[in-house]
């Protein structure tokens, strides 16, 4: 029998959320795990809520395994309404909690997609005020050669 984890990743895998790109992103970040070799990429929209600048929405689109197409659902969800400083303070462990606790050989899933939020916040990738170039897509970038150091910014847990 599967255990609850097992079950609420597969769930969130079933059913993503935020899904796919967004063309009118104020922030994106890209980001590979030198563990496995995967890669994900969040894009993040803002808006005004009360004079302070608050996440609208975030999406997402992932070459990686099943944890971190997971973690990157319920991460996008939970990041909205969170202010820039919020969301650049939260761990790869406060961004998978609602799935529950990692074992250790998984945290690195939820870290890329730490990464790929800190990139998209900090701007290094494509940040907030740099236009996001139309029909970026994690595939297209990556055929075009264009996931290079520069774009991509390699995790290191
Ligand atoms: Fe690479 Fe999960 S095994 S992100």
């Amino acid at each position: 029998m599967k255990d609850d984890l097992q079950q609420r990743i597969e769930e969130a895998v079933k059913n993503p959320r935020n899904l796919g790109e967004m063309d009118d992103a104020d922030a994106i970040g890209t980001v590979g795990s030198p563990d496995c070799g995967d890669m994900l990429r969040m894009w993040i929209k803002f808006k005004d809520k009360d004079g302070e600048k608050i996440i609208d929405r975030a999406t997402f689109q992932s070459f990686g395994c099943q944890t971190a197409i997971a973690v990157a659902s319920v991460a996008t969800e939970m990041l909205r309404g969170k202010t820039a400083a919020e969301a650049k303070t939260m761990s790869g462990e406060e961004l998978a909690a609602p799935l529950g606790a990692l074992p250790p050989v998984k945290i690195h899933c939820a870290n890329l997609v730490e990464g790929a939020l800190r990139s998209a916040l900090s701007g290094e990738a494509g940040a907030a005020g740099e236009k996001v170039p139309a029909g970026s897509t994690l595939l297209g970038n990556i055929n075009a050669g264009q996931a290079s150091e520069r774009k991509v910014k390699v995790v290191i847990n």
